[in-house]
Formats: structure tokens, C-alpha cells, sequence
């Protein structure tokens, strides 16, 4: 098989999403994978939250946020942090929401709940700091600044044009998720676009075999 389909096999997008679902058996660790195909259980909350602004996210990632707010201001970059953690409950709420008034746009832009990094405590959604949608951060200086910037404090912009097919979800510049500086930069030094396939060649280390049976 092409090394392209042997990836995205090891990386179980050859399935179907919702479907063939496994239990995230690593929830604590920074690199651990949600998305439509691994799932949180209901009950995961991370266990080291704490406070930036009005929201709340794992410890690491809340002092790199600073670390990263810090340097982005005395660039003149100024951000806000609008979501972090998100609990089982609230992300039944909100895709409930959306389903209900938007039925067949819903799941390409809200996950279901098990099923959103937000419930790691490793994802942060900016935004503007006058607020509103979030859809008014894409094009700001401040998305320029978090796309250029964001690996050196370990985070990565997990919904991007380029991994739409992977990930199932719309561009979301302003997602971004706590990797670690190391794994961050790789992603950034060798062009690999979405965290799933970071994964599975240079954490799982699964690139080229094949474990089809
Ligand atoms: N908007 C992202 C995909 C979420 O709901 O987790
Ligand atoms: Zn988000």
C-alpha cells in the first residue's frame, strides 16, 4: 500500500467516525488523541486545572499560555482565552444546540461529547479581546501571529484548510491545542499538518507497517 493509506490505516481513519470508536486509554497524558474515532470517557476531568482568564485548562498548558499571551503582547498581539476545559455535560449541551438548530452543518464544526479535545483540558479557543463569534478571529493579526508563534511555546493549530479530511472538522485557527514545545515544533519543522498523522509516525512510530490482518 501507498505509504499515505498505510498511515491513516495505523491511524484508524480508514474507519467510520462515531463507529469504530476506541476509549482513549491515556487521558492524563499531554499526548493523548481525541478526536471522531477515540473517545473520552464520561467521567474524565483532568486533574491539574487551573485558572487563565475565565477559563480553565491543565497546568502546563495554562503556564505556556502566559508564557506565549506575554511575548504575543510585547509584539502589540493581544489575545483572550474564550474556551479551555469543557466538560462531558457542557459538550453535550452545546452540540445538542447546534444539532438542533443547524442538523446537518453541526458535526463539522462541534464534536460530540466524548468526543472534544476541550474535555482534555489541553485545547484553548482565542479569541479577539472584544469577544464575539470566533469565527471573527480568522484573518486577525492575531492569527498570523498564533500560527507563526504558537510551536514555540508548545501548541499547534489542531483544525486547519490542509486536515480537514483527517480531522472531520472545519478550519479553526483559533483551536489550539498544548503538545509540548518539542513535538509542536517537529509538526512545524517537517510541514505535517494534523496531529493524527504526527502521531502515528513519530510517537506510535507506525508509518510503515502495515497492521491489517
Ligand atoms: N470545535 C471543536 C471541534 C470541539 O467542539 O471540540
Ligand atoms: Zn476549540
Amino acid at each position: 500500500m501507498p505509504g499515505d493509506v498505510v498511515w491513516r490505516v495505523n491511524a484508524g481513519l480508514d474507519g467510520v467516525v462515531y463507529h469504530d470508536v476506541q476509549d482513549v486509554s491515556n487521558p492524563y497524558e499531554l499526548t493523548v488523541i481525541v478526536n471522531k474515532y477515540n473517545k473520552l470517557k464520561e467521567s474524565y476531568v483532568p486533574p491539574d486545572l487551573k485558572s487563565i482568564g475565565n477559563v480553565k485548562v491543565r497546568a502546563e498548558a495554562a503556564d505556556a499560555y502566559v508564557k506565549m499571551a506575554t511575548a504575543a503582547a510585547i509584539d502589540g498581539i493581544f489575545f483572550i482565552p474564550q474556551s479551555g476545559y469543557r466538560s462531558y455535560s457542557y459538550q453535550d449541551q452545546l452540540y445538542t444546540n447546534y444539532k438542533a438548530t443547524d442538523p446537518n452543518g453541526a458535526d463539522t464544526y462541534s464534536a460530540r461529547p466524548g468526543f472534544s479535545e476541550h474535555q482534555t483540558g489541553l485545547a484553548i479557543d482565542l479569541n479577539i479581546p472584544s469577544g464575539g463569534s470566533l469565527r471573527n478571529f480568522t484573518g486577525t493579526p492575531q492569527a498570523k501571529w498564533v500560527e507563526e508563534h504558537a510551536h514555540e511555546f508548545g501548541f499547534i493549530i489542531r483544525y486547519t484548510d490542509k486536515n480537514t479530511d483527517i480531522t472531520g472538522y472545519i478550519s479553526e485557527p483559533w483551536h489550539i491545542r498544548f503538545l509540548g514545545i518539542e513535538h509542536a515544533t517537529n509538526m512545524k519543522k517537517f510541514g505535517i499538518d494534523s496531529y493524527e498523522e504526527y502521531k502515528v509516525k513519530y510517537i506510535d512510530h507506525k508509518e510503515g507497517e502495515n497492521t491489517e490482518s
